[in-house]
């Protein structure tokens, strides 16, 4: 028996992913794995342990032992609701700290492999088509020009009550893409067999229309 489908949605920080993920998965009513969450997650169980960021293995432990569930909207760490806290652009750096290392990866792995159930599942991160879900029938790569992304995080921070600058922003935002993209453990890149989807002038809606047309297109039968 073929394994559930997996539609990947990898790319740089706010480029959407999260919200077409959720909203391809909606339409498919398929499964969501938000695999920055568990980055970020580590990131700020690091931070409120007193763990030492650069100690990689004492991090790795963290992230085997990371205690998570994912509720709706909500995002438990040891039963307690961090949706929004996670979202921090502060939390986002530690994320892409730890997640240069390789046995922090390694540690979330399975972890991420497990949310692959029937009838399909919509992943989004950075190495979803890379590492996780190679197998994937349909990967998509979402890319927004910079600014557009840094408009489109600071809205949203706000509206989460977060205050955000825009130029401290997209220099965060810089800084964490080059290292994503340069680290030696999955860096970001798009799967040699992955679409790239430029969102910059589209809509949320137009995109989740042109990924929900692949997958279409590719004739896939939904399994029985
Ligand atoms: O998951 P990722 O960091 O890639 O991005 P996101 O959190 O899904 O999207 C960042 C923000 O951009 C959200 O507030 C989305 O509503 C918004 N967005 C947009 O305005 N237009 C799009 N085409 C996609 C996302
Ligand atoms: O929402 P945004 O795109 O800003 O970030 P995210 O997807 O929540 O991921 C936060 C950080 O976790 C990223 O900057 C990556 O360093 C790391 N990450 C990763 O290494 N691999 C993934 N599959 C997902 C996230």
């Amino acid at each position: 028996r073929a394994a559930p489908p997996v539609i990947t949605i990898d790319g740089p920080t706010a480029s959407g992913k999260g919200t077409i993920a959720h909203r391809v998965a909606q339409a498919l009513g398929w499964s969501v794995l938000d695999s920055g969450a568990l980055y970020r997650l580590t990131a700020l169980a690091v931070q409120q342990n007193g763990t030492n960021p650069d100690d990689e293995m004492a991090v790795a432990r963290v992230a085997q032992e990371l205690d998570v569930a994912f509720q709706g909207e909500q995002v438990l760490l040891e039963g307690r609701d961090v949706a929004a806290l996670i979202r921090q652009e502060q939390v986002g750096n530690l994320a892409s700290r730890v997640a240069a290392y390789g046995p922090v990866r390694q540690a979330l792995l399975e972890r991420q492999r497990a949310f692959r159930m029937a009838p399909g599942l919509v992943a989004d991160g950075r190495d979803m088509g890379t590492v996780v879900f190679p197998d994937a029938p349909l990967k998509i790569f979402l890319v927004a020009d910079v600014r557009a992304r840094a408009e489109r995080r600071s809205k949203q921070l706000k509206e989460k009550g977060f205050s955000a600058n825009l130029a401290d922003l997209l220099e965060s935002m810089r800084a964490r893409d080059e290292r994503d993209r340069t680290r030696a453990n999955a860096p970001l890149v798009a799967a040699a067999d992955a679409r790239t989807v430029d969102s910059s002038s589209l809509t949320i809606d137009e995109t989740v229309r042109v990924v929900l047309d692949l997958w279409s297109s590719l004739g896939f039968q939904p399994q029985e």
